[in-house]
C-alpha cells in the first residue's frame, strides 16, 4: 500500500544527498513524499554525530515525533519512526533503548534496504548497520526526470565515501566506514541523468573527495583530477565543484585541473583544522603548517583567482594560547574567502576524547569568538571585493522581492540581479554593484554569454 514519508536531514551534503535517494528509493516503490511529519505514516531523520550538540538534537526531535505518533495512533494510524545516518551508525541499539518509539535505525551504508525493512512491519525494532558502501550505490534507483527539476539546477553526487585518515577528534571514518570510490561509469550515468533533466552545476562530494581512486572504463584508477576533467567533457556540465578535500590527497593532477578545466569554478575547501604543528600533530592531521601552505601556494599559482575555504576547531585539548595565536596567524597569512569554526566536541570513541588536558568550555568560547571575528572579516573583505567586478552567476531562485532572481558567483556568493531579465538555470555575466552582509547585488552585462 502506498504511504506517506518525510525525511529531514541533519549535517554535512552527504546526508542531504542520501535523503535525496533515500526519497528516489521509496518513490519508486510507489510512496509519497509529504513535508508535514504529522502526515507521514513513515518519519525518517536522517542524521549527524559529528559533535556533541548535533547528537542532542536528534534525541529532542526524537521526542517530538514520539508525540506525533501517539497522536496518530489515538486516530487509529499507524507511523512508523526511522533514525538514519551517522547517529544511527554510531549508537544502534542504544537508540531504541533511549527512546521506544524508534521502530526502525539504519546507517549510512544499509539504507538501500529501507524498502524490505519498513516491509518487514514493526513489532521488533530492526537495526541494520552493515558497512559495505559499494553495494547500496549498486542497488539505489536514479531519481525520476520531475524529482531532479524539483530539486533545482545545482545537484550534488557521491563520488567517494567513508575515510581512512582518523584525525584523532574525528567519528567520521566510524560512522561511515572505511574509503571507497564509487565507478567512473556509475558517476557518469547519474551525472548524465542530472545534466539531461536541466542540472546546470554538479558538486562531487566525499567525506575526502579528493582521495577519489575510481575504476575507470580503462580498467585503470582514476584520480579526481583526472574524473573532473573528464566529467566536464562527457557530460556537459556548466559546472563543477568537489568537497571536502584533506590537505595531504591534494595532488599535482587536481591543482592542474584547477588551470585546465574550465567548468571547474575557482573555489577550494580545504580543511586546516589548526595552525600549530604541535596540535596537527595531535590531531594526526599528518601534515603540518609547512605542508597547507605549500599547496596553497601551488594552487595559486594553478588559479590565481582561486578563493579559498576552511574548517577549524578551537580548544582542541592541549591548545595553548600560542597554539591558538599560530591558527590566527595562519589566517590571516592565507585570507579566506568563507569558513567554518567550531569548538572541539570530545565524541565518544575518538582517541583525542580521552586526552586528560581537555580545555575548559569558556576559554573555548573565547578563542571561537575571536577567531570567528577575524574570518568574518576576511569573508566581509572577499565581497566587498567583488565589486565592480563581471562574475558569472548561475541563476537558481527567485529573490525575495518581485522580480528579483538569485543565483551564486563562482565563488558560492549569493546575487542578486533586481530586474528579473534571466531565468533560473541561466549562467550570465553579472557587473557586482554593491556587497551586503550576506549577499552581493548586480545588473545583467547585457548583450554577452557567460564565459
Ligand atoms: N573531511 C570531512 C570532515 C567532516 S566534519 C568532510 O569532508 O566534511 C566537518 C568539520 O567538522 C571538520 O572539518 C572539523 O572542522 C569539524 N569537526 C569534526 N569533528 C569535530 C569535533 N569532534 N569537534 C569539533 N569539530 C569537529
Ligand atoms: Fe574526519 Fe579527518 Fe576523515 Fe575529515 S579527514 S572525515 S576530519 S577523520
Ligand atoms: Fe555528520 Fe555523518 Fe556528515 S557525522 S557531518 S552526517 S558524515
Amino acid at each position: 500500500m502506498p504511504k506517506r514519508f518525510f525525511v529531514k536531514s541533519y549535517g554535512c551534503q552527504m546526508n542531504v544527498y542520501d535523503s535525496a535517494r533515500m526519497g528516489d528509493l521509496l518513490r519508486s516503490g510507489g510512496h509519497v513524499e509529504t513535508s508535514d511529519p504529522a502526515k507521514a505514516d513513515i518519519v525518517i531523520l536522517n542524521t549527524c554525530h559529528i559533535r556533541e550538540r548535533a547528537t542532542e538534537k536528534i534525541f529532542s526531535e526524537l521526542g517530538r515525533v514520539r508525540e506525533i505518533k501517539s497522536e496518530r495512533a489515538a486516530q487509529g494510524h499507524k507511523t512508523q519512526i526511522v533514525v538514519a545516518g551517522c547517529v544511527a551508525q554510531a549508537e544502534g541499539a542504544e537508540i531504541v533503548a533511549r527512546q521506544a518509539a524508534v521502530d526502525i535505525v539504519v546507517g549510512p551504508q544499509a539504507y538501500h534496504q529501507l524498502p524490505a525493512l519498513l516491509e518487514r512491519g514493526n513489532s521488533l525494532p530492526t537495526v541494520a548497520l552493515d558497512l559495505a558502501a559499494a553495494d547500496k550505490f549498486a542497488q539505489l534507483p536514479l531519481p525520476e526526470r520531475a524529482d531532479i527539476r524539483a530539486r533545482g539546477v545545482c545537484a550534488f553526487v557521491t563520488v567517494q565515501e567513508g575515510c581512512d585518515k582518523f584525525c584523532a577528534f574525528c567519528v567520521v571514518p566510524y560512522t561511515r566506514g572505511t574509503e571507497i570510490s564509487r565507478p567512473v561509469s556509475a558517476v557518469f550515468s547519474e551525472i548524465e541523468n542530472l545534466v539531461a533533466s536541466g542540472v546546470r552545476e554538479v558538486t562531487l562530494i566525499g567525506q575526502n573527495v579528493n582521495a577519489y581512486h575510481g575504476v575507470g572504463p580503462d580498467g585503470r584508477t582514476w584520480t579526481l583530477g583526472r574524473l573532473l576533467s573528464r566529467v566536464a567533457k562527457v557530460t556537459g556540465v556548466k559546472r563543477l565543484r568537489y568537497t571536502t578535500s584533506h590537505p595531504l590527497d591534494m595532488d599535482d593532477e587536481l591543482i592542474e585541473a584547477h588551470r585546465d578545466v574550465p567548468a571547474l569554478m575557482p573555489y577550494l575547501h580545504l580543511p586546516v583544522q589548526s595552525g600549530s604543528d604541535r596540535i596537527l600533530a595531535r590531531m594526526n592531521r599528518r601534515h603540518d603548517v609547512k605542508a597547507y601552505l605549500r599547496i596553497i601556494d601551488k594552487i595559486r599559482k594553478s588559479r590565481p583567482d582561486i578563493a579559498l575555504s576552511s574548517d577549524f576547531i578551537v580548544g582542541f585539548p592541549g591548545e595553548t594560547d600560542e597554539n591558538f595565536e599560530a591558527t590566527l596567524a595562519l589566517v590571516r597569512e592565507v585570507g579566506f574567502a568563507s569558513s567554518f569554526s567550531f569548538k572541539y566536541s570530545a565524541r565518544p570513541g575518538t582517541p583525542s576524547a580521552q586526552a586528560t588536558d581537555q580545555i575548559d568550555d569558556q576559554v573555548k568560547s573565547e578563542r571561537l569568538a575571536i577567531l570567528q571575528e577575524l574570518l568574518e572579516e576576511q569573508r566581509q573583505a572577499f565581497n566587498q571585493a567583488t565589486v565592480g567586478r563581471e562574475l558569472d552567476v548561475l541563476f537558481e531562485k527567485p529573490g525575495r522581492h518581485p522580480g528579483q532572481i538569485v543565483g551564486k558567483s563562482p565563488y558560492l556568493q549569493a546575487v542578486h540581479v533586481e530586474r528579473r531579465v534571466a531565468t533560473i538555470g541561466d549562467l550570465c555575466p553579472v557587473l557586482i554593484t554593491s556587497a551586503g552582509p550576506n549577499s552581493l547585488a548586480g545588473r545583467l552585462v547585457e548583450g554577452k554569454a557567460a564565459a
